[in-house]
């Protein structure tokens, strides 16, 4: 099979991430880019050499030479394009959340399931080395019986009222905002590790800024901070949470507890947990992605490097310099795509063939555990997550 044609919907923070990783795996070309930035779009296929600029998605969605979808727009659009990607025969990698809704989630997973196409979602966070590292030590029992699962992922960047995004807007981003967006990843994580879904919920959620100032004109994710816009502000009502505290309990009894947050000054993307087992404890800190703290009651704690000679032999192929150079953010959505293309190209089947990436199942679970937060904050009590 020659090289996967590939587009890439959407030029702002993720998308030229998703462009840069491609890039550096082997067996895809990507062929073209779109967005509603046509000058971003043309730089980004001037810079990487992208034969297509289209003028709107749909054209991408139809191009009979793409075979893989990459949809990296706000998460409204998600649900429209997947799903017009798959009716089009394409496969498709989506950006997280997967939609807005279970029953949006549901019908993506369905259409996906009858048309036989690969599907995927970036929760790359997976893909870090020590953290497939971390999963392969609880799969062989050395963790041994998982008591408690807890931890944080704490941003600044809507520290300020003055701080807007079109995160803040419900009928773009979803009704919840930190959950969905930072807290998805923090779920998605620990439960691939543990092999452990969470079942029930307890969530206190908190806004802060009960009112913010939109700038006249759009400001690009993360930019917020240091372009203050110059073209005026208009008050707004702030209808999602800026932080939440979540109480979990999983399939296999162990109980957790998880902070998102926001609002969290001098927090830039510090998305940290511990899972304490029976038999030790492990903790990671994504900011410092090359470390597994490993702790233990009976002898010194110890920090395990990411070191290919040292990680399990599964977690080895994610690691592809030697210790002491460190991998993290850009490496774990390349590895994670690595997956991907080496499943399409060598013509497996996600119905019947073992899938080694996050697909849309586990896009689904995890807006059902977005839609138990709210209700559970909404309703003041604990909440199933359900299926
Ligand atoms: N996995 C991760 O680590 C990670 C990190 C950041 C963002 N994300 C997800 O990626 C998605 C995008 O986030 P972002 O931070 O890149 O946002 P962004 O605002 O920086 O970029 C959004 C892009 O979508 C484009 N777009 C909007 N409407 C469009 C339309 N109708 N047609 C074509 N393009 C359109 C915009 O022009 C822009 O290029 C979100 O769903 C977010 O949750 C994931």
């Amino acid at each position: 099979m020659g090289k996967l044609k590939t587009a890439v919907i959407g030029t702002g923070f993720i998308g030229p991430a998703h462009i840069e990783a491609l890039k550096r795996i082997g067996n895809v070309e990507v062929h073209g880019v779109t967005s509603l930035d046509v000058n971003a779009a043309k730089a980004l296929a001037e810079r990487y050499s992208i034969p297509r600029v289209y003028e709107k998605w749909q054209d991408a969605v139809c191009d009979k030479e793409i075979d893989v979808i990459h949809n990296c727009t706000p998460n409204n659009l998600h649900f429209e394009i997947n799903k017009a990607a798959l009716k089009e025969g394409k496969h498709v990698i989506s950006e997280k959340p997967l939609t807005l809704t279970s029953t949006e989630s549901q019908e993506l997973l369905n259409l996906a399931e009858e048309k036989g196409l690969v599907n995927a979602v970036n929760f790359n966070y997976r893909f870090y080395p020590l953290m497939q590292h971390a999963k392969r030590m609880a799969e062989k029992g050395e963790l041994g019986d998982i008591y408690l699962v807890h931890g944080h992922y704490l941003q600044d960047w809507l520290y300020y009222e003055t701080d807007y995004n079109w995160r803040l807007e419900p009928g773009i981003s979803g009704e919840s905002r930190a959950v969905a967006d930072i807290g998805s990843h923090w779920c998605d994580l620990v439960q691939f590790i543990t092999g452990s879904r969470i079942k029930r919920v307890c969530a206190d959620l908190l806004t802060v800024h009960k009112k913010r100032k939109r700038p006249l004109e759009e400001v690009d994710t993360f930019k917020g901070k240091e372009e203050k816009t110059k073209g005026g502000f208009e008050d707004v009502e702030v209808k999602t949470e800026d932080a939440a505290s979540v109480l979990l309990q999983f399939e296999n009894g162990a109980r957790g507890v998880f902070t998102v947050s926001q609002i969290s000054a001098g927090r830039k993307n510090n998305f940290w947990f511990e899972i304490d087992g029976s038999k030790k404890a492990i903790s990671w800190d994504q900011e410092e992605p090359n470390e597994l703290w490993i702790g233990y009651r009976e002898k010194a704690n110890e920090v395990l490097i990411k070191d290919p000679s040292l990680l399990d032999e599964y977690a080895r192929r994610y690691a592809h310099y030697p210790g002491g150079h460190p991998e993290g953010y850009p490496d774990g959505a390349k590895n994670l795509f690595m997956n991907v293309y080496d499943f399409i190209s060598k013509g497996k089947d996600p119905r019947k063939d073992k899938t080694e990436f996050p697909t849309f199942k586990d896009g689904h679970q995890e807006i059902k555990i977005v839609e138990a937060i709210l209700k559970s904050s909404k309703e003041e009590k604990w909440v199933e997550v359900g299926s």
